[in-house]
């Protein structure tokens, strides 16, 4: 299938500093989580991955487990990005990652040198690439030593498999202590890559400040907190959403009549805005400087179209933010 570009890809985006390093992200990535396994319809997931390349986000986060099935959403990158989108590879940051369950035995989770490298040989076969941009230690490991896994991380680059390292549920302790260790070898953290959202507040505390003494990028996963921060909700489990899938993360448990009385206080502070609940949401993670790129997912290009239209709005005035804060996290 043929596909060219939109020559004014480059107009609209926002582009920020990732931490101190050469590499600027898109205010807005594409993760892709959900809705590009192979149980999802790939027109759709090839639609959303060219639309958004054609407004400029150039950075798609993957995991060698996303899909379902588990690889499914890397061989489905691989089809559009080794077609469509081959001959912008050098305008896309493709990033993927290893440390949860993947194969059966003692070298198929975690931290282990073992683990990462055969893990991220089996990535970049499944999308078909020579290299990935940004390789990520997804989780940190309990009894393998950081030692190991941060000489991994080290080696994978110097073997041009990855041009950066990036780390993904590191506390502030464990981010501190990896940063240190990548340094020791020559080796620095391009990025980090945590969960936070009005509804998860954590990195607030320490996380961010780290991150900041040592000039390493933030980009928040599930901003949208799997989409219960957005309209989607507002009058129960609509048909298709996460929360309704069988194999969606998100539990309908979550949908509490407290959140939903919350959510739709906050839908009210979006509309005087004039955005629509996910869009405010995604503006909220985007006012602080420290953010690098919201790391979103969408299961339509309406969905992503609408989303991307946070980048017109980015300002809060104290009355909103205080007004935020009297609500979430619940
Ligand atoms: N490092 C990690 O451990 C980790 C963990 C989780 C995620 N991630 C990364 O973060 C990415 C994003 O995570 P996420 O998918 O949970 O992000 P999210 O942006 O919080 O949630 C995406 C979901 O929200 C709904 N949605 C999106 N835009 C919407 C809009 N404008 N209006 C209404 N609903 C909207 C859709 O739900 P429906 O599907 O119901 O339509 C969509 O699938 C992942 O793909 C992955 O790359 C990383």
């Amino acid at each position: 299938m043929n596909f060219t570009a939109s020559k004014n890809r480059y107009n609209e985006m926002v582009y920020r500093r990732c931490g101190s390093s050469g590499i600027k992200l898109p205010a807005i990535s594409l993760g892709l989580w959900h809705n590009f396994g192979d149980v999802d319809d790939f027109n759709i997931a090839r639609e959303i991955l060219l639309n958004a390349f054609d407004v400029g986000v150039t950075h798609f986060d993957l995991a060698n487990n996303y899909g379902p099935s588990p690889g499914s959403a890397e061989i489905n990158f691989g089809k559009v990005i080794n077609k469509e989108l081959s001959s912008y590879r050098d305008e896309i940051i493709i990033s993927t990652k290893a440390g949860y369950y993947m194969w059966p035995g003692p070298y198929g989770e975690w931290g282990s040198k073992k683990y990462l490298i055969a893990s991220l040989d089996q990535s970049l076969k499944r999308m078909g690439l020579e290299y990935v941009d940004i390789f990520y230690s997804h989780r940190p490991d309990p009894d393998t030593p950081f030692e190991e896994t941060m000489a991994a991380l080290d080696h994978i680059v110097r073997q041009g498999k990855a041009l950066y390292i990036g780390l993904s549920n590191y506390d502030p302790q464990q981010t501190a202590e990896a940063v240190e260790l990548l340094e020791s070898l020559g080796s620095r953290c391009l990025i980090h890559q945590p969960k936070y959202s009005m509804m998860v507040r954590e990195p607030e505390s320490g996380l961010m400040d780290v991150l900041e003494q040592k000039g390493i990028g933030c980009i928040p996963f599930s901003p949208l907190a799997q989409g219960l921060l957005t309209n989607k909700y507002l009058q129960g489990i609509p048909k298709n959403s996460r929360a309704e899938k069988s194999h969606g993360f998100l539990q309908k448990t979550a949908i509490t009549p407290e959140l939903v009385q919350k959510l739709v206080e906050l839908d009210n502070i979006a509309q005087k805005r004039g955005q629509s609940l996910a869009q405010m949401s995604l503006s909220w993670v985007l006012r602080d400087p420290r953010i690098t790129s919201a790391l979103i997912g969408a299961s339509s290009v309406s969905q992503l179209k609408n989303s991307l239209a946070c980048l017109s709005n980015l300002e809060f005035s104290d009355v909103e933010l205080r007004d935020i804060d009297a609500l979430m996290p619940v």
